[in-house]
């Protein structure tokens, strides 16, 4: 068989960590012939070229559509793929270029820190089974995985599985229903902005066109809060390109490129009380623009340097039916221990509605600001503080700008380290090994549960 593979990696062939993965498999099975597409790599290249019918992003079409099975090769960025495999994927469908994946078999492999690695795969799924693909669930790796014998067998029995059922045809159920789109144009009514206050300041990030719903979404927001929200639209900052994946950034926090993303993100986002993201969802993402700008805030490291700060969502799109993109921007946003104030999109019929709900959420957001209302953290926030915390600890060497925020501000948190939670442990565990105790505690562990709680009430809720 003739096996497609899709590079995602900004690194390319020579220098992807994922790639090896590939090149693994092709040695274990030398009876199969496989294809690599640098797609990330060449992605200007690709772009350039795209609505011609030769050239760079012809040929690559071409050659996909020439095999018989096509394998996803990416690194895990921000909870999805690098914004240039997600530009790829935009101008497929730009370029009805579909039919080189339609009724192919399909999987990925990917390497990452397993850091919401599942939603870059289910996006992946989503995008194959749009271009009526079938896909198969696909290999998630740690990045040295392979270096194990285990991991290594893992992945032959895998690539196996593949082979053998693109060979039979074997069925391979659904995960999404096609998207359905509902064109609906919101008019929002005419609203005279209040008298604005200068106390706390708003940033809106949008990618929106001009005459779009989102333009008038986010317009409508900025109209209804109470302070002072500023605009700012990725189409009018200085991108140079996506993020390298050179790791350069992890020594001092600083990007090789010198364009305006780094001032956004540290001149206005840092500075703001509240930050609302407004983006019009294009196949299971947003735009591959804002893929690029999330994909160039690495150079902010593990930190939380956004923790405390308020947030909303404008979306238009059908984010319903895309629970997948839901959860990749919340997930993202918890994360980073922000307090989310709500999502509006624009999946309605009535224009009134999505007008009453935005005055909502600027309401909502307004009255966060003003009241540093923090929501109680969940579990994106929790296990990606401890995912993050010890991924930095065993690469401090590297990623020296996280390893001294996290020294310098406590978050190292292992419960060893704490010194009550030690003795209170020791102590009891030595208690636990009299079975009269343990019986008596066991008995008597609901109510012990409780009873701490008892002092914050007046009433006696002791049952
Ligand atoms: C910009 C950027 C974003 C990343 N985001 C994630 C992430 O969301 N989850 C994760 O587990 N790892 C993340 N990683 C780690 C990479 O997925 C990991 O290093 C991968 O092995 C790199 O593969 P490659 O060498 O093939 O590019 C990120 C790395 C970079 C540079």
């Amino acid at each position: 068989m003739k096996i497609a593979v899709l590079n995602g990696s900004p690194k390319g062939n020579e220098l992807s960590v994922t790639i090896r993965y590939l090149f693994y498999i092709q040695e274990k099975f030398p009876e199969h012939e496989f294809v690599y597409f640098e797609i990330a790599k060449k992605i200007k290249i690709l772009e350039r070229f795209a609505g011609e019918t030769e050239g760079e992003f012809s040929r690559v079409i071409e050659g996909i559509r020439n095999c018989d099975a096509v394998i996803w090769s990416f690194p895990v960025y921000f909870l999805a793929v690098p914004g240039q495999l997600k530009r790829f994927i935009e101008l497929i469908f730009e370029h009805r270029a579909e039919h080189a994946f339609a009724g192919k078999y399909a999987t990925s492999i990917s390497t990452s820190a397993h850091y919401f690695d599942q939603l870059a795969h289910n996006y992946i799924q989503a995008v194959c089974e749009d271009l009526k693909a079938i896909y198969m669930e696909g290999f998630s790796a740690e990045a040295y995985d392979l270096m194990e014998e285990n991991q290594q067998r893992n992945l032959c029995l895998f690539t196996e599985n593949f082979f053998r059922s693109v060979s039979v045809r074997s069925p391979v159920a659904r995960k999404y229903d096609p998207l359905v789109h509902r064109p609906f144009l919101y008019e929002p009514d005419a609203t005279t902005a209040g008298t604005k206050s200068n106390t706390k300041k708003i940033t809106v990030l949008s990618d929106h066109l001009p005459g779009t719903n989102l333009e008038k979404m986010v317009l409508r927001f900025q109209a209804c809060s109470r302070f002072d929200v500023e605009i700012i639209n990725l189409h009018e900052i200085d991108i140079k390109s996506g993020c390298l994946g050179c790791i350069e950034c992890t020594a001092e926090g600083m990007c090789v490129y010198k364009d305006q993303v780094r001032n956004i993100y540290m001149e206005k986002l840092l500075q703001s009380a509240a930050i609302v993201y407004a983006g019009e969802i294009r196949d299971r993402y947003l735009s591959a623009l804002w893929k690029l700008f999330f994909d160039r805030s690495f150079f902010l490291g593990h930190r939380n340097i956004f923790g405390g700060k308020h947030t909303a969502l404008l979306i238009s799109g059908p984010l319903r039916q895309n629970p997948n993109l839901r959860e990749i921007l919340e997930s993202y946003l918890l994360t980073a221990r922000m307090n989310i104030a709500g999502l509006v999109t624009d999946e309605y019929d009535s224009s009134e509605l999505i007008s009453g709900l935005i005055n909502n959420l600027a309401e909502s957001l307004d009255w966060a600001c003003e009241n540093s209302f923090e929501k109680p953290i969940t579990f994106p926030g929790y296990a990606g503080h401890l995912l993050f915390r010890d991924f930095t600890y065993k690469n401090s060497y590297i990623f020296r700008e996280d390893h001294q925020f996290y020294s310098k501000n406590g978050l190292y948190d292992y419960p060893q380290y704490n010194r009550s939670i030690r003795k209170i442990r020791q102590s009891f565990e030595r208690m636990f090994k009299n079975p009269a105790f343990m019986k008596k505690t066991r008995k008597n562990l609901k109510q012990n549960m409780v009873r701490p709680f008892q002092r914050l009430f007046k009433k006696d809720h002791s049952g």
